[in-house]
């Protein structure tokens, strides 16, 4: 099916739901708006733009306060602003695939856009130019929207599974330059440059900043500075993703020198087969919750059979907080317009939310992974000073080996990340068929 297909499929789609939630909320209309560039303090220059990303759930254009205003059996309307302006390039509207989908209607003039758009009708606004809309006799903070919106974000279209491929195929482009400008000596900076260059990106499209660490600085989670004098690393671990059409991938892959340890090289090679172990274990509808779980059972025999952790079973590792400081954060989050998308916890429409897990309290997603959910799976084992300096001083010092530990401190740590399809026959692992 071609694009065209696949966006209007996608426009239906959310035409229904947004009928559906209209008529629940007693509304006659929505309007989203792209929202307004924002100011770093007292400069005249302006952070990168990011438009509302419920604006961007049905339009793909790009540039700040547009509005795009629906009403349910209509063709949705959008009025782009679109200035006269010689000191920057007015994107032109361009109808490609997407743009018969609208009624399209230009303006000069911001205010004008919002003219006559609330006036006797009972329309709600989403979005960040709340002042706007109010004077547009607008509905700001309707209870029971948001939820709504975000609830509609929880099962990819067809359509937004081929942007996350097209994202995938940049981001994978950007990896496998990183990796040989990683074995070819590449500082940090080259690495960064090297991906960036393949990936055909600039900083603005990137879904998040480039994690780009060699050697100890694997161990900071989101560690965000680009090196350029250290060279020639043994162990790389780079979590970068492209964008298209506003729709993000989040990859990781560590790799490591024969320079490295030995140790060390086994422990990764481990961890692809248990990053790949994971995948499997999902089914249609399985607990987040439940696939974190198996990841620190996996994580604890991993570490026992490397002899990291010393005489101790997989699940003393687990309740003696051992593998939590060797794998802190969560399994896996949801992924679409925001690399940590929305409704990882939502449990219906209306917004109720799953209660934390009590045995991972922090997990971003709680909820099943139902199909035609898009997910990320990243389990993870760090060299954490932070959190492995209280073990070693307490009672449990003697259950880990830190002597290895220690040699494998320089190593920073390893993540593994793909992102995942759930469908009703199984899954389908989008980065592997991209980058295997
Ligand atoms: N790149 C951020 C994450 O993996 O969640
Ligand atoms: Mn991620
Ligand atoms: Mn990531």
């Amino acid at each position: 099916m071609g694009l065209r297909e696949l966006f209007q499929n996608h426009l239906q789609t959310l035409q229904t739901e947004t009928a559906k939630t209209l008529a629940e909320l007693n509304l006659d209309g929505l309007v989203l708006s792209a929202g307004a560039p924002g100011w770093y303090f007292e400069d005249d220059q302006n952070p990168p733009f990011r438009s509302n990303h419920h604006f961007r759930h049905w339009c793909p254009m790009e540039g700040c306060h547009h509005l795009l205003l629906v009403m349910p059996g209509e063709k949705p309307q959008l009025r782009l602003y679109q200035p006269a302006d010689f000191w920057h390039e007015v994107k032109a509207f361009e109808p490609d695939f997407w743009g018969d989908s609208f009624k399209v209607q230009t303006f000069t003039d911001e205010d004008k856009l919002w003219d006559h758009l609330g006036e006797g009708r009972r329309i709600a606004y989403h979005g960040p130019e709340q002042e706007k809309a109010r004077k547009a006799q607008l509905l700001t903070d309707v209870p029971g929207l948001l939820a709504r919106l975000n609830w509609a974000r929880l099962v990819k279209t067809p359509y937004e599974i081929q942007c996350l491929l097209e994202a995938t195929r940049k981001a994978a482009a950007g990896h496998k330059a990183a990796e040989r400008s990683f074995r070819q000596g590449g500082s940090e900076l080259d690495i960064h440059f090297a991906f960036m260059q393949a990936a055909r990106s600039q900083e603005q499209d990137l879904p998040y900043e480039n994690i780009i660490a060699l050697n100890e600085k694997a161990a900071y989670l989101h560690y965000q500075a680009k090196r350029d004098e250290v060279h020639n690393g043994k162990v790389l671990l780079i979590d970068a993703g492209a964008s298209s059409r506003g729709y993000g991938s989040d990859i990781t892959r560590t790799y490591a020198t024969e320079d490295a340890p030995e140790e060390f090289q086994a422990l990764l090679a481990d961890m692809t087969t248990l990053q790949a172990g994971l995948v499997a274990a999902i089914t249609p509808n399985v607990m987040m919750g439940d696939l974190h779980v198996l990841a620190h059972q996996k994580i604890a025999e991993l570490l026992i059979r490397h002899k990291i952790i010393l005489d101790c079973d997989a699940q003393k590792a687990i309740d003696l907080g051992f593998t939590m400081a060797f794998f802190p954060h969560g399994l896996g989050h949801m992924l679409g317009l925001f690399v940590h998308d929305v409704a990882g916890k939502q449990l219906d429409r209306e917004g109720a939310m799953a209660s934390p897990d009590p045995r991972f309290p922090k997990l971003r997603t709680t909820r099943p992974l139902q199909p035609g959910t898009l997910v990320t799976i990243e389990p993870g084992v760090y060299f954490i000073k932070m959190l492995l300096d209280p073990i070693r001083q307490s009672a449990n010092s003697r259950n880990l080996n830190w002597a290895l530990i220690d040699r494998l401190m320089p190593c920073g740590g390893i993540r593994i990340e793909d992102n995942i399809h759930i469908h009703d026959q199984g899954v389908r692992n989008i980065t592997r068929e991209f980058l295997p």
